[in-house]
């Protein structure tokens, strides 16, 4: 019979033939497929594996911290942070046109991971947790072959410019087989059932321009909005809930002052695969009580909505 144990000793069997003496190199990119990847084949040939996780700087408050101290400390594996923020923010600076943004910050993804894994003196293998379904999204993403609605941004291409090999262990697996195996390789379980997050992160939870500051201003409600969820015993029942900072600013009062500040807009979706979704429906009371702790915690907001689209028509991100 099949077991995830018996399938975790024989991809780790896989993976040594593969890779034999040969050095890893993974990007990490602090989701649940690039960490469970990464474990395996860390169990399987140790500090051969050398993980690169590229902050761009638009990841979620203390995300990077939070996936840094995992490797480094939990795990020890070898993991080298670089922090590109200034790059990514530098280059977006300006730009404020949804497939833009991607392609920019898909192309600096991949100069900078290029860079450092030279600096490590390269390496004949790249570790991927790409998926099953992943293989075949690839084929057609949304609306057929010949619509992109949204290009999603990998390192495709960058194996054979470095002339390397992938290693692909989790390619036979879906997402809940993907979190069985990672629970199996002992990764906390807050961890394995943390909602996808998009490789442009934040970014597209900022329509339009970006700014760093209207990036904190956006990881702050985040998190508010997040720890209001997780709280209320909610967050496995959603597939993805995030916020959104809008472009536009709308007046309110605040004591004697009237204010002139950002409105921000909460989203959640139930899901199987992402491909559809239905907008969560919580109850009133919690998003009143969480749009006032938005209001009252974060400068620069004063104004909360909930939305209430379901996709199709909508996508599940705002760009
Ligand atoms: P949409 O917005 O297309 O999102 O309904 C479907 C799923 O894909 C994620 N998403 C992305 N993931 N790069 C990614 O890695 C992207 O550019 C990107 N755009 C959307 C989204 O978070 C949701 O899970």
């Amino acid at each position: 019979t099949w077991t995830m144990s018996a399938y975790r000793q024989k991809m780790i069997e896989k993976i040594r033939d593969q890779v034999g003496s040969g050095r890893v190199i993974c990007g990490l990119s602090g989701g649940v497929d690039s960490s469970v990847a990464a474990v395996l084949i860390h169990e399987a040939i140790g500090d051969q594996l050398t993980c690169i996780y590229v902050d761009h700087g638009l990841m979620r408050l203390n995300e990077s911290e939070q996936v840094v101290t995992m490797f480094r400390d939990q795990f020890n594996i070898p993991l080298v942070h670089v922090d590109a923020s200034k790059k990514f923010l530098g280059e977006l600076e300006g730009q404020s046109d949804p497939e833009t943004k991607r392609k920019i910050i898909g192309r600096l993804f991949i100069e900078v991971f290029e860079e450092e894994a030279k600096k490590l003196g390269g390496a004949e293998f790249l570790a991927q947790g790409t998926l099953y379904p992943d293989v075949i999204e690839s084929v057609s993403f949304t609306g057929g072959p010949s619509v992109t609605i949204k290009s999603h941004h990998n390192v495709g291409g960058l194996p054979e410019r470095m002339n390397m090999q992938l290693v692909e262990p989790l390619r036979e697996l879906f997402k809940d087989e993907v979190r069985v195996l990672g629970r199996e390789l002992g990764i906390p379980d807050s961890f394995i059932g943390r909602h996808p997050f998009p490789g442009p992160g934040l970014a597209i939870r900022c329509p339009g321009g970006i700014t760093p500051e209207k990036l904190d201003i956006l990881r702050q409600a985040d998190a508010i909005y997040l720890d209001e969820i997780r709280k209320s015993g909610q967050y496995d029942k959603i597939w993805q809930a995030f916020a959104v900072l809008l472009p536009v600013q709308t007046v309110g009062v605040m004591g004697d002052g009237r204010t002139y500040e950002f409105v921000c807009a909460l989203r959640a979706v139930t899901s199987v695969d992402g491909m559809t979704a239905d907008f969560y429906q919580f109850d009133m009371n919690f998003l009143g009580k969480t749009a006032t702790r938005i209001i009252n915690e974060v400068r620069g907001i004063n104004r909360v909505v909930y939305d209430v689209t379901s996709k199709p028509p909508g996508t599940i991100e705002w760009e």
